[in-house]
Order: structure tokens, then sequence, then C-alpha cells
């Protein structure tokens, strides 16, 4: 391994200090509407990126809390030093250290992508480690990681993420409520690495966002290609890391979740929630029959 050895002790001490700052509890700030961030977030991107610059002298660094360094280099890491600060914040204990490492070689656009080379995600509070290079497979805790092997939609576990920037533009309540039914159920667990982690771990089939950051998704999508699983876009396109839409699944559902959103884009298909009016009415008239009023 080239790269992951060295990473792994950066995101295990990234991931203590977490521990610490989740154990003794953190003032929280708004970075805008609902979007926290929290003393633990600059800290261990600090930490992340002193480390990094140690080990990696020649290597870049894109982080979500404003780390932009040696943007120009060939390697560049896109680091979230806590994905889940919500869950952080509310000492709900389901978040981690993300690190993807991208390789841009010479004459590449900006706009354009790189090949991602390798991927670190760290759950300091179950102690999961995560890790992928390109080409030799997805490891958790030294054993090797597979996607699942769930072939229907019918009976897969899914997984989503709702932004806190921008929320009241966003339509994936549709999506939410479509993939309910027609599954076995989606989660929100609140930290999109880690849901695309557990694609990778064959614990989820599929894990599905709109506007994520290349620090939320750069580890994430080589673990799910590494673990044998797929990742594109919402119409089956090869994901990008400024693309803002991942659809990351274990490849077997993944055309019947494409045409999922073809058609629900085109306004196919969309069942009608139901109406909380309706609801009201039959509530209330089951009260009145409980208190025996017809
Ligand atoms: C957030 C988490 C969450 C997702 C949000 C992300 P943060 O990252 O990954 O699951 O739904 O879109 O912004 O802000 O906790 O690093
Ligand atoms: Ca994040
Ligand atoms: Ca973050």
């Amino acid at each position: 391994m080239k790269w992951t050895p060295k990473a792994v002790e950066i995101a295990r001490e990234a991931g203590a200090r977490l521990r610490e700052f989740f154990a003794q509890g953190v003032v929280t700030e708004y970075k805008g509407d609902v979007d926290l961030v929290t003393v633990a977030d600059w800290t261990v991107e600090k930490l992340i990126r002193t480390r990094l610059g140690e080990v990696f002298p020649e290597h870049g660094m894109y982080g979500e809390e404003g780390t932009r360094e040696r943007m120009e280099q060939e390697f560049r890491w896109y680091i979230d030093p806590l994905d889940g600060t919500t869950n952080f914040a509310h000492g709900f204990p389901q978040f981690c250290v993300s690190m993807g490492l991208e390789q841009r070689r010479a004459g590449l656009k900006d706009s354009d992508d790189g090949t991602l080379v390798a991927a670190v995600i760290y759950d300091p509070m179950r102690e999961e480690l995560f890790t992928a290079e390109l080409g030799a497979g997805a490891v958790l805790n030294g054993a090797a990681l597979h996607v699942s092997e769930t072939a229907n939609l019918a009976e897969a576990l899914v997984a989503t993420g709702f932004p806190s920037r921008k929320r009241h533009q966003n339509p994936n309540i549709h999506f939410y409520h479509e993939f309910t039914l027609r599954s076995h159920g989606v989660r929100r667990a609140g930290s999109a690495a880690l849901d695309m982690a557990y694609v990778a771990a064959g614990r989820l089939e599929a894990f599905w966002e709109f506007n994520l950051n290349p620090w939320d998704t750069a580890a994430g999508i080589l673990l799910v290609r590494e673990a044998g699983g797929r990742v594109s876009d919402f119409s089956g396109r090869p994901v990008r890391l400024s693309s803002e839409e991942v659809l990351a699944s274990n490849g077997m559902i993944h055309d019947e979740m494409v045409g999922m959103f073809e058609d629900m884009f085109a306004g196919r298909g969309l069942g009608v929630l139901p109406s909380t009016k309706d609801y009201a009415a039959l509530r209330a008239e089951r009260e009145m029959k409980s208190k025996g009023i017809q």
C-alpha cells in the first residue's frame, strides 16, 4: 500500500481527538441557516492538514473548513475532518473522519476529475476503519469488504441525506418517499461518508444524495468501487467530484434505481403523499368512536 498506512495513522489520531471533544461536549456555531460547525471541525482539520503536510509534503489538500494547499500538485487529498457534525453536536454517535486522495495527471483541466487512488474513512465511536487503494480492494479493520448481492430494490435497505444549505430548494423528500415505498426502507443517519462505507460493507444496498461536496464523497466513491459496487450520477453517467449528485450501490440494483430517477424526474410514477388533512379527519373520527360518540 502506498498511501493508506500513513493516512490511517492520521485518521486514527484525528478520530481520537473527535472522541475527546465528543465526551466533553462542544459549543455549536452556525455557518449558515442550520449548517453547524464546532471547534472540533476546525481543530481536527488543522491536525490533519499539519500531519498530512509532514508525511506527504508534495501533496495538495482541499478541506471542508477552508484548507486549500498546493492545489497545483499531482496528488490532492479531499478532507472532511468531521462528517456528521449535526449528529456530533447533538451527542448522536454517528460521524467519521474522511480522507480521499485524487491523482491529477499533468495537463488535466481544472474542471476535470483525476483518478481516485486512496481512501480512509474512520468511525471513532465504533473504531471501524475503512480503507481502499485503487486496484487493491476495500478493507474494514483488516478484512476484505464486498458489496451485498441483493439483486432487487424491493429487498434492499438504502440510505440518503438532506442538505443543511438551501434546504427549501431540495426535492429529495419525494425520492425519499418513493424509495421508502419500494424497498425495505430508507435510512438517514447523517454521515454521507459512513453511508458510502456501509454500501461498500454490504450493510446498505445503495445511497444517494443531492448537493454533496468532494470532501464528503471522494473516499466513499473509491471504497464502493473497490468493494465491487458502482457509483454514478442520477442518470447513470460517471460520477464527478463536483457533480453534486451521487448514487452509490452494490451495482446489482443500480439500473433499477437510475430508472426510478428517470421516471421521477419526468414526473412519472410519483405516488401521492397522504394528505395530513384527510388523516386528521380519520383521527378525529376514531377519537369520537372511542368516546362512544357516533
Ligand atoms: C453532512 C453529512 C450529512 C449530509 C450532508 C453533509 P457535514 O456533512 O454528510 O449526512 O446529509 O449533506 O453536508 O456537514 O456533517 O460534514
Ligand atoms: Ca461532510
Ligand atoms: Ca464536515
